[in-house]
């Protein structure tokens, strides 16, 4: 409770009313020396490791090929399991052979199991096997002793395991001189098969000696931080796992840190963090832990990309080290095999609490591949609803409905587009959520269709803490349902939240969310309409009153699984459950839009994910950036910062700036706590002309947002992309994060320092051109480009060899530019040729999917023709939208411009050409948008 009151709302009343600089406190937050595994784990140096692999217990079945593994040390044996998975994907699991009770293995984030391919075994000598994994050309070379793996494609090293010797599995033990624990995890209703059950059981055998002990450390089986007290009820479980990545200089991915896009090593300091927490005011540049962990890394190097896929859900910590000198043996004489001197390379050390070593090598060899592969395992981005791509206006807190209205309004006569209000936790009745407040918000679904007559929408919060409160439905059904996560002795785990004291649905009982689904039928959730979405906030799950602000990790869940397990994906089915609840409550025909703040691998199937609590300084706008392209390549597509920043009151520049470069992110919402940032109106004319200016461009750009997002839900690609996706042999690009593409078609450099001149942009691609999505002005690349700003403007260039559509009509929202004609904006290669497309269905509903109820156009222009075809012939849905304008930009003046449709009439079209920046603009073609036509130059 201390913490509670600490943190809201007196500290922070105070902080941001005296303008202090807001700053983490730290002491809250464990670091690895402070985590017991962690600490044992990094004591642990490279050398040779204590494991060997029994070659001569491999057991090849069809797809999957057993071997034994044993620690010299201690005795005991592991298993160990590889898959070559189709599609270039290596999976390697360890776990023990014959654990004392079942480990956790993370259920519920794979679409299911992979289909593999076949294994042959290829060579075999003393002490190393050879694999050959499929069609794709990639070896696995098995070394007896030490324990390692080395990936090859052909003769190419791609990644190592072991080779550093940093395996860890700390095994199940009886603590000595005491019982063996109660109530062991996997008993009541397993929610898995152990692994006794699973494929391990074929093999099993009893050690025949007890196993040896090690000496294990105060902290082993109990552990302390501030004032709580972790029981461990089963001692130390930790595995680790080190992987050599030889060549590659650059790494990404593992969300959520508020960090640059390549991530940094780590010696030295702490390593990267992966346990989802509720951080109060976090800062900038830290390997701290933050609400979201995706345990995904990408590694990059001309040529090739890799990913690596750690699925484990306990509390997970990440080292990178770039080396040549520890390089081993091995690796040395493959420098010398393919004929280079030292190249450099990334060591990458994953650590975490409990589980079983499972890890998905994704092979490439493309950065697109990779993000395709982890799609296929995963899931990928939900395709989000039209209007969530519109912006959204969001303060903690409007008071009332009047408030509300007046807000609307406000964005009406000051002719500011806007998609949806938010309401925070105060429109509750006391933090019940599921209700509203009798007084401030007496007539919700008059509210809400008001709204929706104008074609907007609303969220409304609704957190996973439920009040403790006999009165409240929620609270006295769960009770009496047993759905609360539970104490490591069994009643219900309680601690202080926003209504108090609190207790915590456990989402990951499939009951339980089945019955949260329920919950958003429209007679359930009262007041509730078809406009009504959701925000789910505080999902890690935030606990003021427990250790770092989170649950205790011995509480107990469904299955009886300890906290600890599985922490990192509670958050996820919290939004599984209400993006479930909101399709239910369609019938299943409309789409969700959920917000989550906590996030695992997986958690792009159910919607949107921010960054949090951001505060109103220039360095959080700048990380924005990083953050969201980090979050993308780890399969969170949709994601936003909060615009103008949470904490503390942005300055009319920041505001403007902020406002730029939200235009160009995901998910566009600005939030705040204050009232300044809550109404733009309340800024000079000038700069709310500049505000009204980025919102109006980003809804003209939605149809490329809406096609990226087609696309990524399709293929996995991000919609936000480093620039290294699209320019991978440019190693220029490897490390930027200042500026990025939307799709392939746009580049964008946001303005992120105050008092800004110019900036520097960097145009990619040898023997492309870039043309100013302003101007029009025409710049070849590759090179460095000084672009002189004011403050109306940030610099957004489009590639020569593009095509993109836009919606040029202003409008108040997404919904009402639904029907609006389009204008291509076609930007030639220096070989005279442009591509693109447009994606477009309902907006809203499943149809896309189940009906084919989409169109999909595709564009291109070569030899002086524009043509339409269709991209999808599956595609059955018309549209009344037409083609309002065609502007081509680096052509010369035509003599004449034919526009001829599929039925072979032929009409004339008027035409303008700027000779100085060579854009010639095409007036009412006038076909329907899913016609087929051309239109040809002369
Ligand atoms: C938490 C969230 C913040 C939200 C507040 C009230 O502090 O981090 O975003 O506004 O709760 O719901």
């Amino acid at each position: 409770m201390a913490a509670a009151l600490g943190r809201w709302p007196l500290g922070l009343a105070l902080c941001c009313l005296l303008g202090a600089s807001l700053a983490v406190d730290r002491g809250n937050f464990k670091t690895c020396e402070q985590s017991g595994f962690c600490r044992r784990q990094r004591r642990i140096q490279p050398g040779n490791s204590p494991y060997r692999a029994l070659l001569e217990s491999l057991e090849l079945g069809p797809d999957v090929a057993r071997m034994r593994l044993v620690n010299e040390a201690t005795q005991v044996p592991l298993l160990l399991e590889l898959w070559g998975l189709s599609g270039n994907v290596t999976r390697l699991r360890i776990q023990e052979l014959n654990p004392l009770q079942p480990r956790y293995q993370v259920p519920d984030v794979l679409l299911g199991e992979p289909p593999a391919e076949r294994l042959e075994v290829t060579g075999r000598d003393e002490g190393t096997l050879e694999l050959a994994l499929g069609p794709g050309g990639h070896r696995l070379l098995v070394t007896e002793r030490p324990f390692r793996l080395d990936l090859l494609r052909h003769r190419e090293l791609l990644c190592s395991v072991n080779a550093r010797g940093l395996l860890v599995f700390e095994h199940q033990r009886r603590r000595r001189d005491s019982d063996p624990p109660k109530d062991p995890p996997g008993e009541e209703g397993a929610a898995q098969e152990g692994p006794e059950d699973g494929a391990g059981s074929t093999q099993s055998e009893k050690p025949a000696e007890p196993p040896a002990e090690p000496e294990e450390e105060p902290g082993a089986w109990e552990e302390t931080f501030k004032t709580h007290t972790d029981s461990k009820p089963y001692g130390p479980t930790s595995v680790g796992l080190d992987f050599s990545l030889p060549g590659f200089e650059h790494v990404y991915g593992i969300p959520e840190h508020a960090e640059s896009l390549r991530l940094r090593p780590t010696e030295g300091g702490d390593p990267y963090r992966l346990y989802n927490l509720d951080v109060f005011q976090y800062e900038v540049f830290t390997p701290m832990a933050l609400y979201g962990s995706v345990p995904l890394l990408l590694a990059h190097r001309p040529r090739l990309s890799l990913g690596l896929f750690w699925l484990n859900a306990a509390e997970t910590w990440v080292d990178i080290g770039s080396n040549t000198a520890g390089k081993t043996l091995f690796g040395k004489l493959l420098d010398y095999m393919q004929g280079g001197g030292e190249t450099p390379q990334t060591e990458v050390r994953w650590m975490s609490e409990s589980g079983v070593i499972d890890v998905f090598l994704l092979l490439g060899p493309g950065p697109a591949d990779v993000t395709a592969q982890y799609g296929r395992l995963t899931g990928t981005q939900a395709l989000p609803p039209l209007f969530s791509l519109g912006y959204h206006q969001s303060r903690w807190n409007y008071q009332d409905e009047a408030d509300v209205e007046a807000v609307e309004r406000g964005f009406e006569e000051h002719e500011l587009p806007l998609d949806v209000i938010w309401l925070d936790i105060e429109h509750a009745d006391g933090k019940r959520y599921f209700t509203w407040d009798p007084s401030k918000f007496p007539n919700p679904r008059g509210m809400l269709e008001r709204l929706a007559a104008r074609k907007r929408r609303m969220v409304s919060i609704v957190d996973p803490h439920i009040k403790v409160d006999g009165g409240y439905r929620v609270h006295s059904e769960l009770r009496a349902r047993g759905l609360y996560v539970k104490t490591k002795d069994g009643n219900d785990y309680e601690g202080w939240c926003w209504p108090g004291s609190s207790a915590y649905p456990d989402f990951t009982n499939p009951e339980m969310r089945e019955w949260w689904a329920n919950m958003f039928a429209y007679d359930q959730y009262e007041g509730s309409t078809e406009a009504l979405f959701t925000w789910n906030d505080m999902n890690e799950p935030s606990v003021f009153s427990g250790p770092e602000v989170t649950m205790h990790k011995d509480a107990r869940h469904f299955g009886g699984w300890e906290h600890r397990e599985l922490h990192n994906i509670y958050g996820l089915y919290v939004h599984k459950a209400t993006a479930e609840g909101q399709i239910r409550r369609s019938g299943g025909r409309l789409r969700p839009f959920v917000l989550s703040r906590a996030f695992f691998a997986g958690s792009q199937r159910y919607g949107a994910v921010w960054t949090g609590d951001n505060t109103a300084d220039w360095e959080h706008l700048r990380i924005s950036i990083p953050m969201c392209l980090s979050f993308g390549l780890a399969g969170l597509a949709f994601c936003g910062a909060d615009v103008g920043g949470f904490f503390q009151n942005p300055g009319p520049e920041l505001q403007v700036r902020w406002y730029q470069a939200g235009a160009f992110q995901p998910f566009f919402r600005a939030r705040t706590w204050t009232r300044r940032g809550a109404s733009p109106w309340l800024l000079s004319p000038e700069h709310l002309a500049m505000v009204r200016a980025a919102l109006r461009r980003r809804y003209a750009l939605l149809p490329v947002w809406y096609t990226a997002f087609y696309r990524c839900h399709r293929q996995g690609i991000p919609v936000m992309r480093p620039l290294w996706m699209e320019f991978p042999d440019d190693p220029q690009t490897f490390a930027m994060d200042d500026q990025y593409l939307i799709d392939r078609v746009l580049l964008v450099h946001p303005v992120t320092e105050p008092d800004a001149l110019g900036v520097n942009v960097y145009l990619p691609g040898e023997g492309e051109v870039w043309y100013n999505d302003e101007t029009h002005e025409q710049h070849r690349a590759p090179q460095t480009l000084y672009v002189p700003v004011t403050l109306s403007t940030i610099p957004v260039f489009q590639r020569g060899g593009t095509v993109i559509p836009r919606q040029d009509r202003p409008r108040r929202s997404t919904e009402a530019m639904r029907n609006d004609p389009f204008t291509l904006y076609v930007a030639l290669s220096p070989q005279g040729t442009a591509q693109g497309d447009l994606y477009l269905d309902d907006g809203v509903s499943f149809d896309y999917a189940t009906k084919n109820a989409f169109l999909h156009r595709h564009f291109s222009f070569a030899n002086g023709t524009l043509t339409s075809s269709s991209a999808d012939p599956r595609g059955s849905m018309s549209s009344p939208a037409w083609l309002e304008r065609v502007v081509i930009l680096g052509v010369g003046r035509p003599d004449s411009a034919l526009l001829t449709t599929h039925d072979g009439s032929q009409t004339p079209l008027q035409f303008q050409h700027d000779p100085a920046r060579s854009v010639l603009t095409l007036r009412r073609p006038g076909v329907p948008i899913g016609a087929d036509w051309s239109i040809s130059l002369r």
